[in-house]
């Protein structure tokens, strides 16, 4: 019945990662997916995680189901996060926020909607880009664009050429964006370039996505959320998906929340209802264990101000990692421009190693980057960083 289905080739992402789990190598390296490691290699467990958790166990409640939107102190704990707690988008009641199914989910949603929105509008996506979202688009029914994005010759923002085509876009087409942290290649726009950009997006029509999945590892949880409350003070309609799998180290949980400004409070109540008839099509309602952690979490004054300290700490170890290889990568190859470690934010950076240096770092050292050249640089700590360096510094000679 099935075999005519062509074999399916895998995640570059996941599938990449079994790959590494394979491989015997003694000093093996993970590079792979954006999964924040600590400097001994584990994916923590939050300080603030933990006492949420042993709370929680202290006192098992029954678990019926959740509504379709998730939990309600949760969908107020994303909105004060993603919005700051006091602004006015949320006073006016004009946003519909939903708990998602991780961001990943949230984007599913998102797109979902937007194609019974808008049936005939297609989007847009920067080149390059994390490869889930043309397939996530794709499989919501709406046909998936570039814009450019990206520079390899100076490893920067091609910024006037992404407004050009921006500004092309027929009404109505979905722009998706990353307001921090972009994934692959650390890049973003600052601050300027967003306010250069949000006008061009309203008097286009057109209708951002932000999909903001690495909130608090850029530059701190307000300041990575700045094009969102911006967007927000300009009194566009846009969508943002937030995740808690990387800033509340919750992987497995799939915790993240799907939010729609809108121009009313009843509009948002519209779309809100609409929201739910997608949950409902897909998954019925998220689940509750993770949601309820993260409400406590994040509503808990205490466990929230831990909680923020620890998201401090990861993102200040991201950036202490970047500055150590960028240090050796200059002492052991004079010459080598590895200053894009320290130029680029966030979990990522785009290395640009071609396909036979990024081989060799599998096949002779155990380090595994994916095909596009991204490193997940929290894979990185001082027990390996040396290590790495120096395979670098052996196949850089390769070209
Ligand atoms: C990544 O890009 O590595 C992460 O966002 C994990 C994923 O789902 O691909």
């Amino acid at each position: 019945m099935f075999e005519h289905l062509e074999k399916y080739a895998g995640d570059p992402i996941f599938g990449l990662n079994e790959a590494f789990h394979r491989d015997m190598h003694p000093q093996k390296v993970n590079l792979t997916v954006g999964l924040y490691y600590d400097n001994e290699g584990h994916i923590p467990v939050l300080a603030s995680v933990k006492t949420a958790e042993q709370r929680r166990a202290q006192d098992p409640q029954s678990r019926p189901y959740l509504p379709m939107e998730g939990l309600a102190s949760y969908r107020d704990a994303v909105q004060k996060l993603v919005f700051g707690a006091s602004h006015k988008v949320l006073q006016d009641k004009k946003v519909a926020t939903i708990q998602s199914v991780g961001g990943t989910g949230a984007l599913k949603v998102g797109a979902d909607f937007l194609h019974l929105a808008y049936p005939d509008s297609d989007v847009w996506i920067s080149d390059p880009a994390w490869d889930n979202h043309h397939s996530i688009f794709q499989g919501a029914g709406v046909k998936s664009h570039s814009y450019s994005y990206y520079d390899p010759e100076t490893k920067s923002l091609k910024f006037d050429q992404m407004l050009a085509e921006i500004s092309a876009l027929p009404p109505n087409s979905f722009v998706l964006l990353h307001p921090c942290c972009h994934n692959p290649t650390g890049v973003d726009l600052s601050q300027d370039q967003w306010l250069q950009l949000l006008p061009i997006l309203a008097e286009r029509q057109l209708i951002p996505f932000l999909d903001m999945a690495y909130q608090g590892f850029g530059a701190g949880l307000d300041e990575d959320a700045f094009a969102v409350r911006a967007m927000a003070d300009a009194g566009l309609t846009f969508l943002v998906a937030n995740s808690f799998s990387k800033n509340l180290s919750f992987y497995g949980e799939r915790c993240g929340g799907l939010s729609v400004v809108c121009s009313s409070a009843d509009e948002a109540d519209g779309v809100l209802g609409q929201l739910k008839a997608v949950v409902r099509r897909i998954y019925s309602s998220p689940p509750m264990h993770g949601g309820q952690i993260t409400s406590d979490v994040l509503n808990d004054t205490q466990l929230c101000a831990v909680w923020e300290q620890e998201v401090a700490d990861m993102r200040q170890r991201i950036a202490f990692v970047r500055k150590q290889a960028h240090q050796q990568l200059t002492a052991k190859v004079p010459g080598y421009d590895s200053s894009y470690f320290v130029k680029q934010r966030g979990m990522f950076t785009y290395t640009g190693l071609s396909r036979a240096q990024l081989m060799a770092l599998r096949e002779h050292h155990g380090v595994y980057i994916i095909d596009s050249g991204r490193i997940s640089v929290p894979g990185l700590n001082t027990r390996n960083l040396e290590y790495f360096t120096d395979a670098m510094a052996d196949v850089l000679g390769l070209g």
